[in-house]
């Protein structure tokens, strides 16, 4: 793998964000994470979708400028994926320099090419989903299935882009790369949406939306968000119509597109199209992953439960996001919905974080101080054939999983990844109850009570690079403690000879990785997003 390009979602910014949000950036900052540890070259992009009909009027109704309101909420968002430790290459904004005049070469090359006609139109929009919905999905009311409100009536003359034109060519390339959509069975939903595809508006008069990007050399039209948006996972790398960057040619196509489940539609169908049309190389995967309600109830300001991303990590007064991040990146089996709700969070990251693994490593730790003073001897080298019962099997397996976790991250499994490494942790548990190196120490075989304790110490070495991803504050801290440098892993060439022999800690440096979740909720009103 000599690249990984990798993108969320761009969230609009007529709000601020919340924890639906929150979950895809994690996902996604997990994914790219855990690629940097396969391959020296990824490229992780994110960003705000910042024009349209929405943002126009929450601006009015504020008494600001549009650009006002993007600069003030995009920033709410820059700050949240800060404070849980997202490490992407480039936040783009819809209204960058850089990304507008792209935008405007896109639409004027397909216009060009004929792709794009200029046609009048009546539908329904729906501001929410800002899009025209076809009379046949509404609800019996007539309203829009996802935002229960009755879409506005529009009679405009719009830009269409042919994207009839392309619906075979979709078609086929769906059905023959099965791992093109995943997780795969949402392929057949969008193979049904293409039954009834149509051409698609792609502008909209500029006398019922200003806040936009020009069409170029029609200043009556301006470009409709969703090929604006789309188009900012090209745009990011500097791709231009005539002279590609060297950015785009390294890192296009795209490895994986991570989005929500609602927004498939437009990944899979209008933006293969426009490529298409553009003669440029299609994505390798687009993951739709599920939504999160909270405590089992979708999210919504009239039940007053959208929760802001940072909240968890205030409220139970962590010191790092960590635990936030493992919870939300776990929550949920690939592509399916998740929940969040204080007390399951609570039970998780106390029973998995400190309990099974943060304790594991400190009476470990704590066992080598007390029966060595802190030193691995040469006779506790593992390479030595004589080892007690089960440690070369632990050992074998704990390797496995590195591959076992690999296969997962490769369809974006990301909650299951999380569980097998979970598991390497439990088995590591009862191989320290089946061999009670206490007893050993007091039978004094102490030879064996080293290898056993050795041993482990050698599995918190891969545990702690599987688990940073997730959990990148305790895995570092966690390595900090086993001398082991997690900076420089590379999966491929991880094995299980990281424990030095000689004075490995003191009994001053050793310390838990995770406290445990006690507290009592501090004033939960303070995590709505109001
Ligand atoms: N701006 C468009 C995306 C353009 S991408 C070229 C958009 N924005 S959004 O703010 O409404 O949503 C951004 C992402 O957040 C989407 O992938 C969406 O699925 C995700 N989520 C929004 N609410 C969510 C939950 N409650 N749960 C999980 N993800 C959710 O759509």
């Amino acid at each position: 793998m000599d690249k990984f390009y990798l993108t969320t979602a761009i969230d609009y910014v007529n709000g601020a964000p919340h924890i639906g949000h929150a979950y895809e950036k994690i996902l996604s900052d997990v994914i790219a994470r855990h690629y940097k540890q396969r391959c020296d070259d990824v490229y992780f992009l994110t960003g705000t979708d910042e024009h349209g009909i929405k943002i126009q009027k929450t601006a009015a109704k504020e008494g600001i400028t549009p650009k006002e309101l993007c600069d003030k909420n995009s920033q709410k968002f820059k700050d949240a994926w800060k404070a849980l430790d997202m490490d992407y290459n480039r936040f783009i904004r819809t209204t960058d320099e850089d990304h507008k005049a792209i935008v405007q070469k896109i639409f004027q090359k397909l216009l060009d090419n004929g792709d794009i006609y200029m046609h009048s139109y009546e539908g329904w929009y729906c501001p929410g989903c800002e899009c025209f919905l076809n009379p046949k999905d509404l609800t019996e009311d007539g309203l829009c299935p996802d935002h229960l409100r009755k879409p506005d009536i529009v009679k405009e003359e719009n830009y269409f882009f042919k994207l009839s034109k392309y619906k075979d060519a979709i078609i086929k390339h769906i059905k023959e790369n099965p791992d093109f959509i995943l997780p795969q069975f949402r392929a057949n939903e969008v193979l049904n949406q293409l039954e009834d595809i149509q051409d698609i508006s792609v502008s909209r008069a500029k006398s019922n939306v200003q806040w936009g990007i020009d069409v170029l050399n029609d200043p009556e039209q301006s470009i409709y968000v969703w090929i604006d948006a789309l188009s900012n996972y090209i745009t990011a790398l500097g791709y231009d119509t005539e002279n590609p960057s060297e950015m785009f040619k390294k890192y296009w196509p795209v490895d994986v597109h991570v989005i929500g489940k609602d927004i498939l539609k437009f990944h899979s169908i209008y933006w293969i199209g426009i490529l298409m049309a553009l003669g440029l190389p299609l994505p390798k995967h687009i993951f739709a992953h599920g939504w999160i309600t909270i405590d089992e109830s979708k999210m919504s300001k009239s039940l007053g439960n959208v929760i802001s991303p940072t909240s968890v990590i205030e409220n139970f007064e962590l010191s790092t996001p960590d635990a936030f991040r493992y919870y939300m990146a776990t929550t949920a089996p690939a592509g399916r919905d998740g929940n969040y709700s204080d007390d399951d969070f609570k039970e998780k990251v106390n029973a998995h974080l400190a309990n099974s693994m943060g304790n594991l490593l400190n009476r470990t730790l704590s066992m080598l101080v007390k029966y060595f003073d802190g030193e691995i001897k040469p006779e506790f080298d593992i390479n030595n054939n004589e080892l007690v019962e089960g440690s070369k099997a632990l050992l074998k397996t704990a390797l496995g999983k590195v591959k076992i976790v690999e296969n997962h991250f490769d369809k974006f499994e990301i909650a299951e990844a999380g569980q097998e490494i979970i598991n390497l942790v439990d088995l590591t548990n009862k191989y320290v109850t089946d061999n009670a190196p206490w007893t050993l120490a007091k039978e004094e075989k102490m030879t064996e009570c080293g290898q056993v304790l050795t041993t482990v110490l050698e599995v918190m070495c891969v545990v702690s690079a599987l688990i940073y991803p997730y959990c990148p504050n305790i895995a570092q801290d966690m390595a900090k403690q086993l001398s082991f440098n997690l900076d420089s892993v590379k999966l491929d060439t991880l094995d299980v000879h990281n424990i030095k022999t000689g004075k490995l800690i003191t009994k001053e440096e050793i310390h838990p990785v995770f406290l445990r979740v006690d507290s009592e909720l501090a004033d939960k009103s303070k995590a709505l997003v109001k």
